[in-house]
């Protein structure tokens, strides 16, 4: 018996699911999915077979002949969910467990025809990362145990159904007025990276491999938006390697989906607030491309190991946005990152244990402790080993890394054995047992620097004293510049200064929401009521979490901004993902009466 992660029934001595197939009804009316799922264990197999569930009514489970196979069930476990055992007869193959979702299966977002741009249909999306997937399917939700897929996804007629995989066709559903949508997904993944979203949709092509999914109001912003998506992969393919994963399509959803991007396989899924206009914003996608290689194809073998899925993906996002745009501008997003590390520090307290790259989150909610931390303090680690290697034998490793590796799910001791075999001596010049099991950030993080970012460093740290930007350096700033200049203000400002903010930079305005939350966390801090009605559009709109902790915690600062949050949240919260529900009440709990 062995169990291989803390958040999952996954045991590695037990047989194992190779390939899933999925048959389900989506029912907008009861927010339920139905049907059944096959799991097929590559061989015959016997004894027990321990999955995990969540929030799942399990009616049946059958053999391949139809006979009825004996299960149990476990207790109901606060993060884990409820064992499924399933006493295998000697020699099966296969398994068909008939079960339904329940309508508040934490994995999936039902929309209102209200919460869609469109208003007149229904939309439903699901998000399985880290340990989701339970509340959609009986399966082995551990990345170790990688499957391929099939589905087929009946829906209204009118919708249309896409996941995290090749498209098979589609034909009439068994009732009239459905239509069923087939999918293959012939390469292994962790379960977290089955995708499925249904709505009224519309796509355009960018490029051979690439379309953009949206709601037929938004297609077309999407497709200006991400019209560069071809040269990116093809930047990354330089850099690590051919692109594996067939197409490269993208979604656009409502603006409830509680992320910035989600790396689905042949279908990253976005957030509208992305669509900025002027392509600002698209590092969000050189991030989630990224993870087609350093994530969908080397992944960590558990939570405890999340900064090596997502430290590498920031270290080879930003190696993309060089390529594409120069070092400065990779600097710039090294910056921002530093600012949200710093936050992140912040909030959990400089020597708190989820501070240390390799974590140990046994009993916790990795919902809870989700942060910027694996993302930049690992990105930090992988720059001072490249600074230490020389960047052309890193990248000669990073690419053998992935080659050693693909398709499967690692852990750090896993990861640091191939450093020290490709590598060797560079783990210990970067010290990487601090980096990787001492909590807070060691004294020898990289520093990015350019004279461009010194700048306006300075200029905002003059701003108290009264200095303040001319008309000439605010027009010839980038979008990543005027956000760095304002992350650097000090808050709250008094309203003269707001006033003047706003009126010389255009902010309340802006269609690039990370300047326009940044804007409006500062304004909010600072009790400048011109902004309200601006932060209450935003707050009923957006459901991502990126913003609406800052949000809301802004709000916190005066009587009456308070009393605004609440009356916001009031309002809002019913159209909010469950996950950003929790992170706002976390906020609004810690509001002093
Ligand atoms: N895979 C993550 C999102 C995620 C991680 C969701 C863990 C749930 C659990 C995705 O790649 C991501 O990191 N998205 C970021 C954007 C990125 C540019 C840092 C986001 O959503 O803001
Ligand atoms: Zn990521």
């Amino acid at each position: 018996m062995a169990r291989t992660d803390p958040h999952s029934y996954f045991d590695d001595s037990q047989p194992r699911t190779r390939h899933i197939g999925l048959e389900l009804e989506v029912d907008f009316e009861e927010h339920r999915l139905e049907g059944w799922a096959m799991l097929d264990l590559g061989e015959p197999s016997e004894g027990p077979l321990d999955l995990d569930t969540k929030d799942l009514e399990i009616y049946s489970v059958e053999g391949e002949g139809g006979e009825p196979i004996p299960f149990d069930r476990g207790e109901e476990e606060p993060v884990l969910g409820k064992r499924l055992r399933i006493h295998l007869p000697e020699g099966t193959r296969r398994v068909t467990i008939e079960y339904v979702t329940s309508p508040e299966a934490i994995g999936l977002q039902w929309l209102d025809p209200a919460q869609t741009e469109g208003k007149e249909h229904p939309f439903v999306f699901t998000h399985f990362q880290p340990i989701h997937a339970r509340t959609c399917m009986p399966c082995q939700d551990s990345p170790r145990a990688r499957v391929v897929y099939r589905a087929a996804i009946t829906v209204p007629s009118e919708l249309t159904a896409v996941m995290s995989a090749g498209s098979a066709g589609k034909g009439p559903g068994d009732r009239p007025g459905t239509t069923t949508y087939l999918f293959d997904m012939p390469q292994a993944i962790p379960t977290y990276l089955i995708a499925l979203a249904v709505g009224k949709l519309d796509s355009r092509a960018l490029s051979p491999r690439s379309r953009v999914w949206a709601e037929p109001g938004t297609v077309e912003a999407a497709a200006h938006e991400f019209a560069g998506i071809e040269d990116m992969i093809t930047k990354a393919e330089e850099l690590f390697g051919s692109y594996e994963w067939d197409r490269y399509d993208m979604i656009v959803l409502p603006p409830s989906f509680p992320y910035g991007g989600m790396e689905n396989p042949r279908l990253t899924f976005l957030t509208p607030t992305l669509l900025a206009g002027d392509r600002s914003l698209v590092d969000v996608v050189a991030h989630e491309l990224a993870h087609s290689w350093t994530g969908n194809l080397v992944t960590n073998a558990s939570v405890d190991h999340f900064w090596l899925n997502e430290g590498a993906t920031v270290w080879a996002e930003r190696r993309i946005v060089e390529a594409l745009h120069g070092e400065d501008a990779a600097t710039l997003g090294w910056a921002i990152g530093e600012k949200a590390l710093q936050a992140e520090f912040k909030r959990f307290g400089a020597d708190a244990a989820v501070t240390r790259l390799r974590n140990d989150l046994q009993g916790t909610d990795p919902d809870d402790v989700f942060s910027s931390i694996p993302y930049e303090k690992g990105a930090r680690f992988l720059v001072l080993l490249e600074r230490t290697a020389g960047r052309e034998r890193f990248d000669a490793f990073i690419r053998s890394y992935i080659e050693e590796f693909r398709f499967t799910s690692i852990n750090t001791e896993e990861f640091m054995d191939f450093v020290n075999q490709e590598l060797p001596g560079a783990a210990d010049e970067v010290g990487a047992q601090e980096w990787l099991y001492e909590p807070g950030m060691p004294r020898n993080a990289p520093v990015f620097r350019s004279p461009r970012l010194e700048a306006l460093n300075e200029l905002a740290d003059g701003f108290a004293e009264g200095e303040r930007p001319t008309g000439a350096q605010i027009e010839s700033w980038s979008p990543a510049e005027t956000l760095v200049y304002l992350q650097r203000l000090p808050r709250p400002l008094d309203e003269e200064a707001c006033r003047w903010l706003d009126e010389n930079l255009e902010l309340t305005g802006r269609g690039n929401y990370e300047i326009l939350v940044e804007w409006l966390t500062i304004a909010a801090a600072s009790d400048y009521e011109p902004v309200f009605e601006r932060v209450r559009e935003v707050l009923l709109r957006v459901g991502r979490m990126k913003y609406l902790r800052p949000l809301y915690k802004a709000l916190g600062g005066h009587p009456r901004t308070q009393a605004l949050a609440r009356e916001v949240y009031a309002a809002a919260s019913p159209g909010y993902h469950e996950l950003s529900r929790r992170v706002t009440e976390a906020v609004m709990d810690q509001y002093e009466e």
